[in-house]
């Protein structure tokens, strides 16, 4: 694996690939990488020549008060996993070189940038879209790998692909979790063996949803009811939202039917802040 930091010299090999007919697989992260990154990798793996694995702690996404400082870094460690997943490149540009002084344009996707996450974090998702525009000018890939982790991020950049007319083939790779069913994620650490433990309350919850769908029930509050009461009692310290929404636009819905629904959450261990989701298929 090769590592390259500069954005003109990431430019020139992807121009030089493209040129070779080779074809290039995008993963971004904000590294601290876990087993979620290295299965988007290994996707990537599949449908591409050359993977490119981006780490890049993008401060525009991070709120005043948010966690931008102590957001958990460890470049080593990162290097030995993006590699042993099969990364061929790994791109870190530097924050002065993405964002250096006089920077003034951003990408914004309305309407669904927002809502939701995107209303408890303004200007979040107008620093994730910007940075994932500019990785894609940088990187210049066919194929593009998210999570569905974050459901409404994932949503976003389909959405900016389309709007954007973007030539880049979009994966949303399934959600990958711990053994108790917590999703794995960077943040994750931040969490004390005691909020650990209650942590799989997320899940639980979404689990509950998607059996209470099965057996037949419509009604959304009868249903956020259940799963606030999951989550209470695993003393979360605030709970964000429970969504019920469309999964491609994230309107929420008033009642559950067909085809599918998607049911977001977002819930606080002290300042810790914890999202899940999971798509129910709906007869
Ligand atoms: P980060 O949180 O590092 O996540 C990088 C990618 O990994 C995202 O596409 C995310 O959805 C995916 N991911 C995280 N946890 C996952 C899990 N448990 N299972 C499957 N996929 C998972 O998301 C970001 O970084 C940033 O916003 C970024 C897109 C890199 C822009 O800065």
């Amino acid at each position: 694996m090769e590592t390259v930091t500069l954005i003109g010299e990431m430019q020139s090999r992807a121009e030089e690939l493209r040129r070779r007919g080779t074809t290039i697989g995008v993963v971004p992260t904000m590294g601290y990488l876990h087993d979620g990154h290295l299965s988007l990798v290994a996707q990537a793996r599949k449908e591409t020549d050359v993977v490119v694995t981006t780490l890049f702690v993008n401060p525009t996404q991070f709120g005043p008060g948010e966690d931008f400082e102590r957001y958990p870094r460890d470049t080593e460690r990162d290097k030995r996993l993006a590699s042993q997943a099969g990364t061929d490149i790994l791109f870190m540009p530097a924050a002065d070189e993405m964002y250096p002084a006089g920077f003034k344009t951003y990408v914004f996707t309305e309407g669904l940038s927002t809502v939701l996450e995107g209303a408890f974090r303004p200007s979040h998702f107008r620093g994730v879209t910007t940075v994932v525009m500019k990785l894609f000018h940088i990187v210049k890939p066919h194929v593009a790998v998210f999570g569905q982790k974050d459901a409404q991020q994932a949503a976003i950049i389909s959405r900016m692909v389309k709007d954007m007319n973007l030539d880049i083939r979009l994966i949303i790779a399934p959600i990958v979790r711990e053994s108790d069913g917590l999703a794995m994620s960077s943040r994750n650490v931040y969490l004390s063996p005691e909020e650990r433990k209650n942590a799989v309350a997320l899940f639980r919850s979404l689990r509950f949803a998607e059996d209470a769908v099965r057996k037949g029930e419509r009604a959304v509050e009868t249903i956020r009811r259940g799963m606030e009461e999951i989550l209470w009692n695993a003393r979360v310290s605030a709970v964000d939202y429970i969504a019920f929404v469309r999964p491609e636009t994230f309107e929420e819905v008033e009642k559950i039917d067909p085809p599918n629904i998607l049911v977001a959450l977002a819930v606080r261990f002290g300042k810790t802040r914890l999202i899940d989701n999971i798509v129910i298929p709906v007869s």
